[in-house]
């Protein structure tokens, strides 16, 4: 007869083992547990996937001009949210490389962002004439003191992605954003 501590013992392996992953979703097993991004992982984003998206009406503290996102990576069929380690950023304006504002958001993974877009850390970037990519700020919401706007969820990143991202996991550009089907 098996006493109940070992049966608690070889739960707990098996829980373990398991590492708290669904094994029935691949991308998130293969991912990393959680992943926090430095400028050096945003290096090069231009040569990752491009939706050029044209000029749209500046949100509070945009600039003006075309916009274009870049991903790191697509989303898969069928799948609900992309993955650990995924890096989208959105660029405005065609000035001078230096002058365009540059945002992004990295999936860091588990809690992070709770109350917001869960999973993923908001950031502001800026490259110098060179192209080389410098973070100007980064968290779950835009530092006290820029021109973002104020504050549902606890930030105004969140305010929106979370608003208009509820199905498609805080990504709002089509055709990166991740639609389940
Ligand atoms: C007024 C609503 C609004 C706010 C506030 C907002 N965004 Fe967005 N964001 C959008 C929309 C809409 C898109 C889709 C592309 C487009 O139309 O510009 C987008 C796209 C993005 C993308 C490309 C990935 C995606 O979701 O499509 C990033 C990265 C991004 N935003 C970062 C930020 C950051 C960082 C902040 C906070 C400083 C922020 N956004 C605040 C509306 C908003």
């Amino acid at each position: 007869m098996t006493s109940p501590r070992a049966v608690a013992l070889s739960l707990a392996g098996a829980l373990a083992a398991c590492g708290g992953a669904e094994p029935s979703d691949p991308p998130a097993a293969q991912a990393p547990a959680s992943f926090v991004a430095f400028a050096r992982d945003f290096e090069g984003f231009e040569s990752w996937a491009a939706f050029p998206l044209g000029p749209g009406t500046p949100a509070v503290g945009e600039i003006e001009g075309p916009r274009t996102v870049f991903a790191s990576r697509l989303p898969a069929p069928g799948e609900a949210a992309l993955p650990v380690g995924t890096k989208l950023v959105k660029v405005i304006g065609d000035g001078p490389v230096e002058t365009r504002q540059v945002f992004a958001m990295a999936k860091r993974g588990g809690d992070y962002n709770a109350f917001g877009a869960k999973g993923w850390e908001w950031f502001e970037l800026t490259r110098d004439a060179r192209g080389a990519v410098s973070v100007d700020w980064r968290g779950v919401s835009p530092p006290d003191g820029t021109a973002y706007g104020t504050n549902l969820r606890g930030g105004a990143c969140n305010e929106c992605h979370v608003e208009q991202g509820a199905a498609t996991d805080a990504v709002l550009t089509p055709g990166v954003a991740p639609t389940g089907r």
